[in-house]
């Protein structure tokens, strides 16, 4: 039993000590900082409008009231968090969703994809235009901002180029003030969407 455990010990040391990385390395050469002076770097930059609600239009203001309404009779009893979608069709028409949650939470689905999904299915010859979206964590007066989340903004991204026009996007901030993001591509920089790039 005694030997056994300064075998332990010993072995043990020898992890604690990686020499492999203390002798390839030198202090200042380290992996991030290879090469940082000739490094050609790329930066993104992302518009987004910022308007009270009095400068919203009409139509704005419908749609928005359209993704409030809907949110109230969310179905999401295990995250609390009602969110609406609601979005406008060339035509004129509004059509709006809920998020629609599940026991197995992967399984649940959000107030975006559920609407553009509803429009693609029923009006396939119909672009969507914009899109409102809102929350509210249960049992709060005020609105919670909610920005989509990343397989709602890819799914976005096929909407624009299925009828290859952008989304308007506009999001419920919680002071009242509304988010007016012009596009998918401000929301998703180098975004996937083709399979022969
Ligand atoms: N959710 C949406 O419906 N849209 C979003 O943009 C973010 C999140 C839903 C998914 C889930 O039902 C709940 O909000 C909490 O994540």
């Amino acid at each position: 039993m005694k030997s056994n455990r300064k075998l332990c010990e010993i072995r043990g040391n020898d992890l604690r000590k990686p020499r492999l990385s203390r002798n390839i390395f030198e202090p200042n050469d380290r992996p991030g900082k290879l090469h940082e002076k000739q490094m050609k770097k790329i930066r993104l930059s992302t518009e987004i409008e910022e308007l009270g609600p009095e400068e919203l239009d009409h139509v704005e203001q419908a749609l928005l009231s359209r993704a409030q309404t809907i949110s109230k009779i969310a179905y999401s009893p295990y995250s609390g968090f009602h969110v609406g979608a609601a979005v406008l069709l060339e035509n004129g028409e509004i059509l709006q969703s809920s998020n629609q949650e599940n026991v197995s939470f992967p399984t649940g689905v959000c107030a975006e994809r559920l609407v553009l999904g509803y429009a693609g299915a029923n009006y396939p010859d119909k672009a969507p235009v914009m899109l409102a979206i809102v929350a509210q964590r249960a049992g709060e007066e005020t609105w919670a901002g909610v920005s989509p989340c990343g397989v709602c903004r890819q799914t976005i991204n096929e909407v624009e180029n299925r009828f290859a026009k952008p989304i308007t996007m506009l999001i419920l901030c919680a002071n009242g003030n509304v988010m007016r993001i012009k596009g998918i591509s401000e929301l998703l920089p180098l975004k996937f969407d083709d399979l022969n790039s």
